[in-house]
């Protein structure tokens, strides 16, 4: 029989999740819970680096934990809990930053992309703006993997090069202690196809950075109101266009079934389709889609409802694992 590998993934609680996210995270993730060991948690130590504002934490917690529900998680089967629930992870982060080159995180992305942003800027330190917070996020992001022996973790393409930095930590962390205790070295599972990266209203990838994301659950009014305001050129109704280049045509494509994506292909390339017409289509079938994983979103955000117990029953369950870890490091590093 074929052991069933353990999936672990995270999302910042940094805003409700968007389109993007669920694509990208929230529905392979689902997909792979039917047949794998999976623990899906809430990287609410990740958010404090860009979030601030304690009530928004606070609700951006329970908007994410009720995102994976609402999308159809079941807390029976899957592990759902709070970062923040499991102090293991950050006492691992301080073991793990002891066997991790402060080089490899100088190279990494978010922290690069900053430094070129003063950098673009003028600013003359390149670190102005970034906390030990940001810098460090790789090292916690290999904690959150490592402390669960995690298998395989689904994420977007975009998280590739801090899954290859955990497998890197875990290999030095292995080289060393190895003998004693070795991590399985985790792989990134991604979602596969050019068009797996979902554009936001702008163009660009979307994400909440760029401030140009659709999320998931917004009222139909607000939603409808935020895909009409997708920038589309002025080609006149009757003329053709290309769908391709359209941050509208490549959303529906990702939601409509093909023969709704290929009758709009067909009608936009031979012209007499407008682009007023496309993003009510558009509209259309996210309303379809996520209106009535909606209610239930909207029915767990009520204070008092199920999601605190069951983030409190995945956090007590993941804890274990995390402390069965932890026990085999601290033994094998000589500090017990
Ligand atoms: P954001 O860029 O909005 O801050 P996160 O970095 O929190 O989003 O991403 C959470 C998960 O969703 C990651 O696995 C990421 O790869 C995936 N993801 C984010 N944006 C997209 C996108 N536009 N298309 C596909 N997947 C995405
Ligand atoms: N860095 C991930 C993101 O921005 C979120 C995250 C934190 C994560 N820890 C993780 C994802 C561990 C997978 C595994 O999308």
């Amino acid at each position: 029989m074929a052991a069933t590998k353990t999936y672990l993934t995270g999302i910042q609680t940094s805003g409700m999740p968007h389109l993007g996210n669920y694509v990208g995270a929230i529905k392979p993730a689902l997909e792979a819970a039917e047949s794998n060991d999976t623990l899906y948690f809430l990287a609410d130590y990740h958010a404090l680096d860009s979030v601030k504002d304690p009530e928004k934490l606070r609700h951006d917690v329970r908007s994410v934990a009720a995102t994976w529900l609402a999308c159809g998680l079941d807390p029976e089967r899957t592990l759902l809990y709070r970062q923040s629930a499991i102090p293991e992870v950050f006492e691992l982060a301080t073991i793990l930053s002891s066997v991790t080159a402060k080089g490899l995180m100088n190279r990494a992305h978010a922290y690069k992309a900053a430094r070129d942003r003063n950098a673009e800027a003028g600013v003359e330190d390149l670190d102005a703006g970034v906390n030990m917070g940001l810098f460090n996020y790789p090292v916690l992001m290999a904690a959150d993997i490592l402390v669960m022996a995690a298998d395989v973790v689904p994420v977007g393409r975009d998280q590739r090069q801090h899954i290859e930095y955990t497998a890197d930590i875990a290999g030095s962390f292995n080289h060393i202690y190895g003998s004693s205790y070795a991590f399985p070295i985790p792989q990134g599972a991604y979602p596969e196809g050019e068009g797996s990266m979902l554009p936001g209203i702008d163009g660009r990838k979307m994400s909440k950075s760029y401030d140009n994301h659709i999320p998931l659950f917004l009222p139909a009014g607000r939603l409808k109101k935020l895909v009409r305001r997708i920038p589309t050129d002025s080609t006149p109704v009757e003329a053709p266009k290309d769908p391709d280049s359209s941050a509208v045509f490549q959303l529906l494509s990702h939601f409509a079934d093909e023969e709704r994506t290929a009758a709009a292909r067909k009608r936009l390339e031979q012209g007499g389709m407008g682009w007023g017409e496309l993003k009510n289509e558009l509209f259309e079938v996210l309303d379809a889609t996520f209106g009535p994983m909606r209610e239930r979103y909207d029915a767990l955000m009520e204070p008092g409802s199920e999601l605190d117990g069951i983030l409190a029953d995945g956090a007590a369950r993941a804890r274990e694992r995390a402390r069965a870890t932890l026990a085999r490091v601290r033994s094998a590093i000589g500090i017990a």
